[in-house]
């Protein structure tokens, strides 16, 4: 099951069955792409953001890293950004954060034995002090998980609100609307938390009073 060499025969009965369905299907995806959406999500591999979708090649831009963090000083998902923006001008940025993320559960256990992870989780455990008063009123230790997966996908989408890629978007005109989700891997639904933020009064709303 966990042979390579299926990965590859996989990728040909796909191409196969696409190529069937409509013989132009590559030689029109090769022109071009027009994504509407770009989502930053993590990098687990149980959050598959094409898959849980149903967007197919060419209709989203795609960025992922543990724990689906938009660092401003994070060069990565800065040029992914400003790429979808100012050249796919994409419609819709959504970030997508999922229950049971093994990022959020090192800041949350506040564990250092992960490595280089853990200076990246920063972010992470900063948003789990800045609500700790709300945290702490939780009763069960998954509840508490839960909700900082949630209040870390909010801060993300105020981090993206607050670039200065967005800022200029905005400047210009209504696009793109910011979005935030999480993915339940116990039930395979994608959970809206905050939709259509298209401007700084709604940026300024995102995160709940400390
Ligand atoms: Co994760």
């Amino acid at each position: 099951m966990l042979d390579l060499n299926r990965l590859f025969s996989n990728n040909r009965s796909w191409a196969a069955r696409e190529t069937t369905a409509n013989p132009a299907y590559f030689r029109e995806l090769a022109e071009g792409q027009e994504p509407h959406f770009l989502a930053i999500g993590c990098s687990d591999s149980r959050v598959p953001l094409e898959l849980l979708t149903g967007a197919g090649p060419g209709e989203m831009f795609v960025h992922r890293n543990v724990a689906n963090q938009v660092f401003p000083a994070d060069l990565n998902v800065l040029s992914v950004l400003q790429y979808a923006i100012e050249a796919l001008h994409v419609k819709h940025v959504l970030v997508v954060g999922h229950y049971g993320c093994g990022g959020v559960q090192a800041a949350m256990d506040d564990t250092r034995r992960l490595g280089l992870v853990d200076n990246w989780l920063g972010d992470v455990r900063d948003v789990k002090r800045r609500h700790r008063r709300e945290l702490a009123e939780l009763d069960h230790a998954s509840a508490r998980f839960d909700r900082l997966v949630e209040l870390n996908v909010l801060h993300q989408v105020l981090n993206l609100a607050r670039t200065p890629v967005v800022q200029d978007a905005w400047v210009l005109g209504k696009h793109p609307k910011l979005h935030g989700a999480v993915f339940d891997v116990r039930d395979g639904i994608l959970r809206s938390l905050v939709a259509e933020v298209d401007n700084n009064e709604k940026a300024d709303g995102l995160i709940p009073m400390a």
